[in-house]
């Protein structure tokens, strides 16, 4: 398994390796790796000439109350287990690599986007449950997964379903 932590070299490679006719899978994770995480990682290798992984514990998923800190980062043991399933790459890159000083883009997923047509329904599909309860934490999700695909631009991605409501934004 080879580990990269650059963002410009993670990219540079996966870009050769799409180049070179390989399909990749790509599996993001914050750590802390369970069984779920290594089925997803299966059914990757199952459908893709490579499989990628990356570790992040994104803090703008994080609100001023959760504790960011706190959140466990077993990264020997998650690298064994991800060496173990044969995974090809393991991307690990520092919050401020993928965070400039600058950093002021985000993505949101229409919590509040007017209805495009006169009384038409709006799916309030960040502005519901967790989005409620947690404001800005899809906001977190959404932008660091757009900048992991704009990386990796993988053929395909595999997101657990544990959490139904990240996965459907
Ligand atoms: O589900 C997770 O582990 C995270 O929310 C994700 C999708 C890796 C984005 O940080």
């Amino acid at each position: 398994m080879k580990e990269i932590r650059d963002p410009r070299v993670f990219q540079r490679q996966m870009e050769k390796l799409r180049r070179g006719g390989k399909t990749l899978g790509f599996v993001p994770t914050m750590g802390a790796l369970h069984e779920g995480h290594l089925s997803l990682v299966r059914a990757a290798k199952k459908e893709n000439d490579k499989t990628v992984v990356s570790i992040f514990v994104n803090p703008l998923q994080f609100g001023p109350k959760e504790d960011l800190k706190k959140y466990p980062r077993p990264i020997a043991r998650d690298r064994a287990l991800l060496r173990k399933a044969g995974v090809d790459y393991l991307f690990y890159p520092a919050p401020d690599k993928m965070y400039g000083e600058n950093f002021v883009t985000t993505v949101d997923v229409g919590a509040d986007l007017p209805p495009r047509k006169k009384g038409a329904a709006v799916f309030p599909l960040t502005g519901v449950l967790c989005g409620k309860s947690r404001p800005g934490h899809f906001r977190g999700v959404a932008t660091v997964v757009t900048k992991l695909f704009h990386l990796a631009k993988p053929h395909r991605a595999y997101f657990g379903a544990k959490d139904y409501q990240q996965a459907a934004v």
